[in-house]
């Protein structure tokens, strides 16, 4: 099989050492592949880090903002500004927010992606349930989906099994993320929804988060080439 455009695949930099970070993001460089700063990294290595990696790199800023609509516009700005790539917010945020959101952006050039965050990929219908949301978690995706859209949004971040009913029931541009993503063999820690890499191309997915099967690996970089070999698939 054809390996993948690198584009596609976005490391995980969850380190809470900013020199950890970094030296997986040189190992990895070679590859072309995109970076996520999360809010363990962004904790420890606070927005000089980001702006260091963003100069030369793709990087999804993922400290998914959840807020009024005021707060959050700000926060986008202050991200934005940072030269990043992608960032995201939480569509349970509401329709406001997201626009607010999305508004904010767009006074950059180049603007940020702005992507919403529909179901974590570590909860299941019982979690749901438990937040006082009777859907499953299928429906609930595919509903504040719709909502993102509706408030122009580039796209979300969903599990891959909920990757083909947001393409039919959306636009094929509206973009997916998917994080859980486990190559075969690899164990599963805290993620409930997980899938295989080649699984994300032949839903039609977009992008990848990987995280742990790549970082904690002994080699990073042939963990990486493999994971896009697995992939296949172009932008
Ligand atoms: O190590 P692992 O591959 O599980 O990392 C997944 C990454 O994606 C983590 O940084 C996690 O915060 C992030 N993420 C997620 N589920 C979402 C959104 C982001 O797992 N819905």
């Amino acid at each position: 099989m054809m390996s993948s455009d690198p584009r596609r695949l976005l490391v995980a930099l969850d380190h809470s050492e900013p020199g950890q970070a970094l030296k997986i993001v040189e190992s990895l460089a070679p590859l072309g592949v995109g970076f996520k700063v999360g809010l363990q990294l962004f904790m420890a290595g606070g927005r000089s880090l980001v702006k260091e990696l963003a100069a030369n790199h793709k990087i999804f800023l993922d400290l998914k903002f959840h807020d009024i609509p005021n707060t959050v516009a700000a926060a986008v700005r202050e991200a934005a500004g940072l030269g990043i790539w992608m960032l995201n917010v939480h569509a349970s945020g509401g329709r406001e927010m997201m626009r607010a959101a999305a508004a904010a952006a767009s006074e950059f050039s180049p603007a940020p992606l702005v992507m919403a965050v529909t179901v974590l990929t570590s909860l299941d219908n019982k979690d749901l349930t438990e937040t006082g949301c009777s859907d499953t978690t299928g429906s609930q995706v595919l509903r504040l989906s719709r909502l993102a859209a509706n408030c122009g949004l580039d796209g979300v971040v969903c599990s891959a099994h909920e990757i083909r009913d947001i393409k039919n029931a959306l636009f094929p541009r509206f973009i997916t993320v998917t994080p859980g993503i486990r190559p075969a063999g690899s164990g599963q820690d805290d993620q409930v929804r997980t899938a295989l890499p080649s699984t994300v191309t032949s839903q039609g997915g977009d992008y990848l988060v990987v995280g742990r099967p790549i970082t904690a690996a002994a080699d990073p970089l042939q963990t990486a080439g493999c994971i896009l070999s697995e992939m296949g698939g172009d932008l």
